[in-house]
């Protein structure tokens, strides 16, 4: 290298190190202290900065720079590896007595003259994780398992934002070795648009946070788990070199420096009366948490007092779960009836004899789909077991008991409950034909205009579009934006407070962002990532509804199938006459610079084998979310997509360690990256 090459080096290493430094701290203002000190904006430059001297320089690439949070290459299998040590469970009980028990052994133990102090805090129901650090850099991440070894998903903890790549070091140094244990939770909020989305793509629904959080956890492609929003609460060291804590309060404040979130409200607390006091503050409160916990856990805060203690060899003597009411029940299926969505989809939903679950009234639960009601074989007037975990959408877990005379199986309807249009059959779905004149679908057509992904308006949710329809206040998405005060505040559940606040919601998206507008047409096919690439593409909603279905093929990852799609929909006569109404109301969409290539790369993919609809509707739905594809099999390959009777190409991915999806592992990776496949 030349004189002037190294320094420009040296230079480039300097800045990389500054910008890292830089980013680090912002994502823990932002994702551990949520304080965040600059605009995403601001932080999108740096991290772009930081991008650029790495693409430049690769050896300037460390595996702790926050660039480096997602891309890693799908794996095919997850390594086993041993835990740095044992990551026990924990002895658990329902019951006030036996928490006095466990407290009077406790005393006895620590002697005459000695009064326990023990931290109490939420037991979190998530995935348990160990995170190793050696030398202050994350080098390994890996499941509970068996508690003795686990699954090594380091990768995909990586992609967690609040996860540290490095540990703080700025009031603790770091250790040698530290290996820490804690809860990858999903917040509940999250979980319901995460779900929703899940079981409208076709998947199977997840039953609680907990169930996505594992799941997500246990990704063999890391962008999976990068695209669910997830969080790390750290509670324990499991591990460490030279440590010199004396109690688990000094533990939980070095987790703390070392940058790691710790779980809210830790307590510390000296009799069974704080105990029993905080448990039921927990239990009353547990309704209004965004994150679900099934108990708390009492555990003795003198760490040589512990050993001493010792452990047993699945659960530590010194601590105690103190589990709350499961949220399950059970009651009876009075009717079962069907709820057509904004799709036309027509979806079969229990209606139950209400029950207590967990402290809220269940009284309806969605079936999802045909197949799901023949697989639980669920009539009227059976006696079946609910849950609610942490869903909105609480389930029908599965038949307990029914009358000898039961109830015939439940036959979907052959007209539209809504309008009465003839259903037709679209796979395993039943779907209403009349996309302009039902009810139902205006109603849900309204709601996922104004979702999160789309215009984002607070406040427009099933009920208040439920009570615009069948008012007759509106009848297309257009005359949305002529609602007024006024209209609403004639009807029960709005004052004129709440009536002025939505109105003011609708009328404040008067300028959307074109990416948003497009999402709220709900343009088959159109999910986040597409309607992002028109939108950079072409700029204004004037050129997309002018564009050709060659000129929409420009864009990478459209293809002859989808382009059809979206021309046809926007050419439509009644689609187009409701976007000109909508535009006519001086609704102006504006479209943003479009993002760096580099973060949006969802991988080359090659199918084979017979695949149940044609490989070209598949190869574009994958074009479509951003990835690439091709026909040969190589170690640029990074999933393969086997439908039945495949040959030589698994042969090759096998050997290759390419990560296989079946149809519909496919299916659900796309709906993920935000688009579709038409599923027969
Ligand atoms: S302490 C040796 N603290 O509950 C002590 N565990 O049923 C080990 N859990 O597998 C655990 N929140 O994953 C502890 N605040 C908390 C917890 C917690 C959730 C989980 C943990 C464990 C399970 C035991």
């Amino acid at each position: 290298m030349t004189d002037q090459g190294t320094l420009e080096f040296d230079n480039a290493r300097t800045e990389a190190e500054k910008l890292r430094e830089e980013l680090h701290h912002h994502a823990y203002s932002y994702y551990v202290e949520a304080r965040p000190e600059i605009s995403d904006t601001e932080y999108d430059q740096l991290f772009r900065r930081l991008l650029e001297l790495e693409k430049a320089h690769p050896e300037l690439r460390s595996p702790d720079s926050p660039t480096q949070r997602v891309g890693a290459k799908p794996q095919n299998k997850f390594e086993t590896v041993g835990h740095t040590a044992p990551m026990l469970s924990l002895d658990s009980t329902q019951d006030a007595d036996e928490l006095r028990r466990f407290d009077d052994k406790i005393r006895k133990a620590l002697g005459e003259g000695h009064e326990p102090t023990y931290l109490i805090e939420p037991k979190l129901d998530g995935a348990s994780i160990e995170l190793v650090y050696e030398d202050g850099v994350l080098t390994r991440a890996v499941t509970r398992g068996n508690g003795r070894e686990g699954e090594e998903v380091t990768d995909n903890i990586r992609t967690i934002p609040s996860v540290p790549l490095r540990l703080r070091t700025q009031d603790r140094a770091a250790p040698e070795l530290l290996a820490v244990r804690g809860e990858v939770i999903m917040y509940i909020s999250d979980f319901r648009v995460f779900n929703a989305r899940w079981v409208e793509a076709g998947g199977e629904p997840y039953a609680s946070p907990r169930n996505s959080a594992a799941g997500s956890v246990r990704q063999l492609d890391s962008h999976v788990t990068a695209s669910r929003e997830l969080d790390l609460l750290v509670y324990d060291i499991l591990a460490i070199e030279g440590s010199g804590f004396k109690s688990d309060a000094d533990v939980i404040g070095a987790i703390q420096q070392w940058g790691f979130k710790v779980p809210d409200r830790i307590q510390s607390v000296g009799t069974v009366e704080d105990i029993l006091e905080y448990h039921a503050e927990f239990a009353a409160d547990r309704e209004d948490l965004d994150y679900e916990i099934d108990g708390v856990v009492i555990k003795l805060d003198d760490l040589s007092a512990r050993l001493a203690i010792g452990v047993t060899s699945h659960h530590p003597r010194w601590a105690l779960a103190f589990k709350f009411e499961p949220r399950q029940e059970v009651t009876r299926i009075d009717k079962i009836e069907v709820n057509v969505g904004r799709t036309g989809v027509i979806t079969p939903v229990a209606l139950l004899d209400p029950v207590l679950v967990g402290g809220v009234t269940v009284s309806r639960a969605s079936l999802h789909n045909r197949e799901e009601l023949r697989r639980k074989d669920l009539r009227e007037g059976d006696t079946v077991r609910v849950q609610r975990a942490g869903d909105v959408i609480p389930q029908v877990v599965e038949v307990i008991a029914h009358e000898k005379d039961r109830a015939r199986p439940f036959e979907m309807p052959t007209e539209c409950p809504a309008c009465g249009a003839p259903v037709y059959e679209e796979g395993p779905r039943i779907k209403c034909p009349n996309r302009f004149g039902c009810s139902a679908q205006l109603q849900g057509r309204i709601v996922h205009l104004g979702s999160r992904s789309a215009l984002n308006i607070e406040g427009l949710g099933e009920e208040t579009a439920a009570l615009l329809v069948s008012e007759g206040l509106v009848g297309s998405l257009a005359e949305l934006f002529d609602v007024r005060p006024e209209q609403l505040m004639e009807h029960e559940g709005f004052a004129e407070k709440s009536a002025t606040a939505l109105v003011e919601a609708i009328r404040s998206k008067k300028a959307p962002e074109l990416q948003h507008f497009l999402i709220a047409l709900g343009i088959p096919e159109v999910g986040a990532a597409v309607a992002r690439d028109l939108s950079g593409h072409f700029g204004s909603i004037e050129a997309i509804r002018e564009a050709t279905a060659e000129e929409l093929e420009q864009i990478d990852g459209i293809g002859p199938r989808m382009s059809q799609v979206i021309t046809a929909f926007l050419e439509d006569e009644r689609n187009s006459s409701e976007i000109d109404a909508i535009l006519a109301r001086g609704i102006e969409p504006v479209a943003s610079a479009p993002v760096g290539e580099d973060l949006m790369d969802a991988g080359t993919a090659v199918f084979t084998g017979t695949l149940p609809i044609p490989r070209a509707s598949a190869e574009a739905a994958w074009r479509a979310v951003g990835g690439r594809t091709s026909n040969t099999v190589s170690t640029k390959t990074d999933f393969l997509i086997a439908g039945d009777n495949t040959g030589s190409k698994r042969e090759k991915a096998e050997r290759l360690d390419v990560v296989i999806l079946n149809f519909r592992e496919f299916v659900a990776k796309v709906a993920l990256l935000g688009g579709e496949v038409d599923v027969p």
